[in-house]
This record gives C-alpha cells, structure tokens and sequence, in this order.
C-alpha cells in the first residue's frame, strides 16, 4: 500500500458546506451575469488573469467574488497545494499502480539535472540524455544524412501507436503544421480497423518513408497489429519493386532504415526486431495521456526541428511553474480546475465543450478526451474508496464556426448547462482579405459574439421589438447565464501548444485532487482488452462462440451468416 494518505471527502469539509450554502442562495436570487457585470465595474479586471502569453477572462462563468473565495478554500481544504508539490517532487501519487506522476521532470531545463532524483534516478539528466539522442536522430532525417534503404532521403513519417501514443503527436502535429519546414510529413495510425492503415498508406513510397511504433508499454495489440502490418507493407513493397531481393539480410537492413520505436519497454522492441540504436525510452512515471512531450512525439521532432521542440517544453515548462508558484487566489489554472468542480458538483453539468477558434486544432478536443477522462472517468478513490461526489466531465467540441453550424444551438437553449471553454488567438499564419474584409478578423468577432451571447442572451422584449410575433417570441429568447471561459492566446506557436496542455494536464489534476481521485491510472480500459481476446475466436469456433451470452451469441451469428 502507498504512503499517500487516505483523501479527504471533500463533501464532509467546511469548505463544501459553504460551497453549498453560497450556491443556494446564489441560484435564489438568481444567477445573472448581465446585473453582475452591471454592479461591478471592476468585474472583467478581477476575473481576468494573464499567465504567460495567454489572457483568460473568467468574467462571464456563473461566479462572484465570493465564488472564487470559497473554491480557494475547497482547494485549500483538500490539500491542493500538497498534493500538487508532492507531484512534482516524485511522490508515488499513483497509488494503483505505486508510481510517480512525473511528467513536469520531461520540460524542465538540463540545469534542473540532479535536482529531481526519483526512486534513484536523475529524472532531468535522464531526460535530457533521451532528448539530444532524439535530437541528433531527427536532425539526420531531416537533413537528408539518414537514407532509406535505397539511398533517398525520408520524406514521410508513419507513426503507429494509439491513445496517448497518438493523440498527443497528431494533435500537435495538425496544430503546428506551419512549422513543417523539412519537407517531411507525418501520418498517424492508430485504429485497428485495416481501414486506417489502408488509407494512411496510400500514395506512401516505401523508399521515402519512416516508421516510427509507439508504445509505452510496447503491448498494445493495436499497434503491434499494425506495427506487424506496416513492417510487411514495407518488406513486399520494397521486394516488388526491385528495391530489395527479400532475403532476410536486405529485409533486416530495410528495418534498420525505415523502422525506429520509441516505449518504455526496449527489450520488447528489440524482440519486435527494431535495432536498440534506433529505440528512444521513456519511464513508467510518465502516463501515456501526459506523454506527448517525451520521446512519443519524436514525429513532431522530425517534422518541426528541435529548435520547436524547445520551444515546445518551454511553454509547458512555464505553466508548470506558474502553477507551482501562483497563490491559489490568482492561479487561473487552479481557478479553473475549481470552477469544473463547482459546475460539476452543484450545478450538475455533465459536459464541457472545448471550442477553439483555430482550425488548426481541430483535434484538440480529441486529445483532452482521454486526458480528462482516462484521468478523471471514475467512482473509486485513490485508496479504493468510493467517492462522495459526482465526478468526470464530457469533453466535447469542434473548432468554431463550423460548432457554430452543427450544435450550438443546443448550448443556446438547450436544458443543459453546458460551461464552454473558447480558445483563440489574436494573430493568424494565414492573414486573408475578403474585399476589405480581414477574414481573421471575421473570424474573432465570430468568437466574441458567441460568448456575449452565452453570457446575456437576448429578452423577449428584445425579440418583441424586432417585430416577431407574440407565439414566435420564447423560440427566439436567449436566457443567457451560460457559462463561458475566454483563452486568448497571441500566435498558435510550439510554445502556445506547450502551454495549453499544461493548462489542462494540471487543470485534470486539481478536479481529481478534489474527488479524491488517482488520475493516473485507467483500471477501466481493461475489461474490454480482455474480454476482446475472449470473444474474437467466436467468429470461426463454436466452442467459443457458446459460452457467450445470448446477444453477443446472436451478434456473432448474424456477422457469421453474412460474412463474404
Ligand atoms: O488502453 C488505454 C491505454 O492504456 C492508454 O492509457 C494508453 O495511452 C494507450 O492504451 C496506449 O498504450 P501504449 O502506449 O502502451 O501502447
């Protein structure tokens, strides 16, 4: 059993107390954001906080002063700031899995090395000597120095792996596509389905391409699947075309060329026949969703350069400090993390949609689907217990406007209280007129107008004075008092990127802090794992197939009937 204490039921506090004491009265009174602004000229500067590059306006979340005091003392009465020290410092928060949660040791400088040292190892130093190999390897990609097989540079990355193997590296990579600037393009395969490998390998030279396994645990059927898959496309291809003559010298020499992997497991990649030399490691304290800034996003080290990667670590490394050292009153990621409570636990939201007004993440909220709820999709506390409270939050979203089009207007005027975060940022790569018309301009004000009128709606006077007919008026009232958070970022850099995984890694981190929960783990992607292995010799065995139950039995029996 770990040494971390049991956690405090957060509903038996004090702090929770006054919590539901304020929301009572709050929401008899009732909420309104537009008497709010109203009465407090100060309001936006109070509520508005500028961490690193970044300027997020809290003003329009369904809070007073006297909300953000008390979701202070809620952090404060869970021990929020103990916990987060005792994470950075190595502690086994992991308690499942008696681990350390370390992932802040992959940004910090080379200079923090031998101020880290976890369970005996020197976790920056460690870091860093992964880094510069990672560094000098991409650097012969991108430069051409490192040939295929064939002697012809790599002009495409084929990256295999899935979950946190994967969301991190392709989400980053479609974020920061404008830095792309070695001529090397990455693809990303993760699903099983062979839909996925045979789409991604379309149009793919062998000869021009490098594969790049991904896997923490070098385990993952998926991957090794398609890890298996991509090694025989490459063999045959190869063979076909005169390139190589297929014996096993020349198929070994191929792999050399054209297959690196990164895991925590090296001997596993080794026995998959991937040269050591071209294995990059990582460690069991980094969680697969929290990776993406250590050697699983190697292919974004090929595509941007390590100069980006830098600046990449840097703009994690900074939010890490500002959590770290910001009072818990001005800590908008704290603040954050403590209002998802609030909305959770009293207003009884059960999603929260992600809107980035940059079509360059247009996979973001993919990506912190698993980071917030692989992390905080749980009813167990971190000592087996059950939690007190509800707990986890849907995260959703599109990129603005096409969400525009598609389902806001259940956020309008749906039932739900849906608390929205939108992300945007002040510049463009892409500056572009329409007639006189700056599109990024249009774009922006497309975001504003969202969030003023999720925040103020409209009034049925309002609606009455443009002339709508009386029946037709509630259709067309906007009851506002629908929470918004506003993330203005200056330029979508590596560094941006950076930041803002930071922000919702430890944004995770605070709500599981307050449930009580182990973030860390995922107990409840097991089941399936193995219940798969136990159903698949189904379709073709009848003894497997009859001790199953009746609907997977009739599911069987229909493919079975039907399969060409
Ligand atoms: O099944 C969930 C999971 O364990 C994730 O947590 C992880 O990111 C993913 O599988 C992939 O695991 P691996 O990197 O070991 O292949």
């Amino acid at each position: 059993m770990s040494t971390v204490s049991a956690p405090i039921d957060v509903t038996s506090t004090p702090a929770w107390a006054a919590l539901q004491k304020h929301y009572d009265e709050l929401t008899a009174a009732g909420v309104d954001l537009k008497g709010w602004f109203a009465a407090d000229a100060d309001r936006v500067s109070k509520l508005s906080y500028d961490m690193g590059e970044f300027h997020i306006d809290l003003s329009k979340n369904l809070v007073t002063d006297e909300t953000m005091k008390l979701l202070v003392d809620l952090g404060r009465a869970v021990g929020l700031e103990e916990r987060r020290d005792a994470m950075y410092q190595g502690v086994h928060i992991n308690t499942t899995e008696d681990r350390a949660v370390l992932h802040t040791a992959l940004r910090r400088p080379a200079t923090d090395a031998g101020k880290f040292i976890v369970d005996g190892q020197d976790t920056v130093a460690d870091v860093h000597e992964v880094l510069e190999r990672m560094y000098a390897f991409a650097e012969k990609v991108r430069s051409g120095e490192w040939k295929g097989v064939t002697g012809k540079k790599i002009e495409h990355v084929m990256s295999i792996g899935i979950g946190g193997s994967d969301l991190g590296p392709v989400m980053v990579y479609e974020a920061l596509k404008p830095y792309a600037d070695a001529g090397i393009d990455c693809r990303y395969v993760s699903n099983i389905d062979p839909n996925d490998m045979a789409e991604k390998v379309k149009g793919l030279d062998p000869e021009t391409t490098l594969v790049i396994v991904v896997s923490k645990t070098f385990t993952t059927l998926e991957t090794l699947t398609n890890a298996r898959e991509a090694k025989t496309w490459l063999l045959e291809t190869l063979k076909a075309s005169g390139a190589i003559d297929g014996s096993d010298e020349q198929n070994a020499e191929a792999i050399k060329k054209h297959f690196v992997a990164v895991s925590t497991a090296l001997d596993l990649v080794a026995d998959f026949g991937i040269d050591p030399e071209n294995a990059f490691g990582f460690w069991s304290w980094v969680g697969g969703r929290y990776s993406v800034d250590s050697a699983v996003g190697l292919s974004l080290i090929v595509a941007f350069g390590p100069e980006q990667f830098e600046n990449f670590l840097k703009g994690f490394h900074d939010v890490d400090m500002y959590f770290q050292n910001t009072p818990l009153e001005e800590n908008v990621v704290a603040l954050m993390g403590l209002m998802n409570v609030w909305y959770v636990n009293f207003f009884g939201a059960k999603s929260h949609a992600v809107l980035p007004y940059n079509q360059y993440l247009h996979r973001f909220a993919a990506y912190l689907q698993q980071l917030t709820m692989e992390s905080n999709g749980k009813s167990v506390r971190w000592d087996g217990t059950p939690v007190t409270t509800a707990t986890g939050e849907i995260f959703w979203g599109e990129p603005g406007t096409n969400g525009q089009h598609a389902f806001y207007q259940l956020i309008h005027q749906g039932t739900q209280l849906i608390p929205a975060d939108f992300i945007a940022f002040v510049n463009t790569p892409n500056p572009t007129k329409d007639g006189d018309q700056d599109v990024h301009e249009l774009f922006l004000g497309n975001f504003l107008a969202q969030t003023k009128a999720l925040a103020f709606g409209k009034t049925a006077d309002e609606v009455r004075a443009e002339g709508t007919a009386e029946w037709m008026v509630p259709a067309r009232v906007f009851t506002g008092n629908r929470p918004s958070t506003s993330i203005f970022g200056i330029d979508l850099t590596p560094y941006a990127v950076g930041a803002l995984i930071a922000l919702y890694e430890h944004i995770t981190f605070v709500e599981g802090t307050v449930w009580g929960l182990d973030s860390y783990d995922q107990w409840g992607v097991e089941l399936g794992k193995q219940l798969a292995k136990q159903i698949t010799p189904a379709f073709h065995d009848d003894e497997a197939l009859d001790v199953q139950d009746a609907s997977t039995k009739a599911l069987i029996n229909f493919y079975r009937a039907n399969r060409r």
